[in-house]
C-alpha cells in the first residue's frame, strides 16, 4: 500500500477525528497495529494558526512517519498556504477535508459544502496539489459519498481529483445529509474504486474484523479506515490484522495489556496538553475504555472528579490493577459486565 512514493506498512488506517485523533493517539494506533493515521483537520485560517489548538494540531515532535495532515477551509488560495505551512512543520503527506458535516465548518463553505461546489471544490484541489509538489508532498482527499442522496456526486470528484494529481481517496459511505445517521453503504465507494487508478480507501462503521473483512471484499479497495470504533479500542487495528491474515479471532487483550497500553497513552497526552486541560481531555479517553467494563460507570463517575493528572494516572493504574486480580483479560470482564447489566459501548 502506497500514497504517492510513500509506503506503508498495512492498509488499516486511523480516521482523523477532531479532538480524538491528537498525536498521542495516533501514536497508540499507530504502535497497536495502524499503519496510517491522519491528523485532526487543521483550520486553513491563518489568524488561528498561532492559537494553542492549532498549534498543538500541527506538533509532530517524536511521531512515526509519515505525517499526515488534514486541511480544511474553502478558500483556495489560503488552503495552498495552509498546506506549505504544515509541510513546514513536518507534514509528509496533505488530506484535503471535503467530508466534514459539522455546521461550524460547513456553513463556511468548507468540509462537505464543497462537495456542492465541484468547480470550487477542484480549485482547492489543484492549488493544494500544486503547494506540495516541490516538496515532492502527496496530496490526498476525504470526502462523502455526496452532499444528498440525490446528489452521490462522489464518483466525479475523485475521477477530477485525481486528474488534478491526488494521491488517494477516501470515502466515508455517507451523505453530508446523512450526517452520522443511519448506515454507511459502500455501493458508491465501490464504484469510486472502480473508476480509479490511484488508491481507494473504504470508511464508515468498520468496528470488527468480520465486518473490515467483507468491506474490503465488496468494495475492492486499497485500504480501510477507522474512526468511532478504535475509539477506548485502539488495539481494533491489530484485532483486524490477526483476522485478515488467519480467518480467526485472536484472544481480547490482557488487563494488565490494556492497563499499559492506556497508561502510556495517558504519560503522552499529559504531556501534549499540559496538566490542566490534559486531565479534562483524557476523562474521556479513560471513559471510553472502561465503560465496557465491570464497575467501569461508577469508576468513570469518579476518575471524572479528579482534576490533577497524578491522582487521575493512579485511578487508572489502581483500577486496572484491581481488576486483573480477578479476571486475566478485558472482553472477559465486558461480558461479566454485561451480566451485571452494565451498558455495553455503542461503538466498541
Ligand atoms: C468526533 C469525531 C470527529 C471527527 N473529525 C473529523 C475530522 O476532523 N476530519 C474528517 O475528515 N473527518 C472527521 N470525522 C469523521 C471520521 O473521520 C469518519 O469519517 C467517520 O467517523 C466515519 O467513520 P467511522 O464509522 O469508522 O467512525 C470525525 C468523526 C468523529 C466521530
Amino acid at each position: 500500500m502506497r500514497i504517492g512514493p510513500i509506503e506503508l506498512p498495512n492498509r488499516l488506517f486511523a480516521a482523523p477525528m477532531a479532538g480524538v485523533t491528537d498525536r498521542a493517539f495516533r501514536q497508540l494506533c499507530k504502535r497497536l497495529g495502524a499503519g496510517y493515521a491522519v491528523s485532526e483537520m487543521v483550520t486553513s485560517r491563518k489568524d488561528l494558526w498561532a492559537s494553542l489548538k492549532t498549534s498543538r494540531r500541527a506538533n509532530h515532535e517524536g511521531e512515526t512517519a509519515p505525517i499526515a495532515v488534514q486541511i480544511a477551509g474553502a478558500d483556495a488560495s489560503m488552503m495552498a498556504e495552509a498546506a506549505a505551512y504544515n509541510i513546514d512543520r513536518g507534514a509528509q503527506i496533505i488530506d484535503i477535508n471535503l467530508g466534514c458535516p459539522a455546521k461550524k465548518v460547513c456553513n463556511k463553505w468548507a468540509g462537505s459544502a464543497l462537495m456542492q461546489d465541484e468547480p470550487l471544490a477542484l480549485r482547492i484541489i489543484e492549488a493544494v496539489v500544486a503547494a506540495c509538489a516541490p516538496h515532492k508532498v502527496p496530496v490526498t482527499l476525504k470526502m462523502r459519498t455526496g452532499w444528498s442522496a440525490g446528489q452521490r456526486n462522489a464518483v466525479r470528484i475523485a475521477r477530477a481529483a485525481e486528474r488534478a494529481g491526488v494521491a488517494m481517496v477516501t470515502v466515508h459511505g455517507r451523505t453530508r445529509e446523512q450526517g452520522y445517521k443511519g448506515d454507511a453503504e459502500y455501493d458508491t465507494i465501490a464504484e469510486v474504486k472502480a473508476n480509479l487508478n490511484i488508491p481507494v480507501v473504504a470508511n464508515g462503521d468498520i468496528d470488527s474484523p468480520e465486518r473490515a473483512a467483507a468491506v474490503l471484499s465488496k468494495t475492492g479497495v486499497d485500504a480501510i479506515m477507522i474512526g468511532r470504533a478504535a475509539q477506548g479500542r485502539p488495539w481494533i487495528f491489530g484485532d483486524i490484522a490477526h483476522y485478515l491474515t488467519t480467518g480467526v479471532h485472536r484472544p481480547p487483550p490482557k488487563v494488565l495489556q490494556a492497563r499499559h497500553w492506556l497508561l502510556e497513552h495517558l504519560r503522552e497526552h499529559y504531556e501534549l496538553y499540559g496538566e490542566f486541560s490534559g486531565v479534562l481531555s483524557a476523562r474521556k479517553h479513560i471513559g471510553w475504555v472502561v465503560r465496557a467494563l465491570p464497575g467501569g460507570e461508577t469508576f468513570r463517575h469518579h476518575m471524572n472528579q479528579l482534576d490533577d493528572s497524578q491522582a487521575q494516572f493512579a485511578a487508572v493504574a489502581d483500577w486496572f490493577e484491581a481488576m486483573a486480580l480477578t479476571h486475566q483479560h478485558l472482553w472477559s470482564a465486558a461480558s461479566t459486565a454485561a451480566n451485571e447489566d452494565l451498558t455495553l459501548p455503542e461503538a466498541a
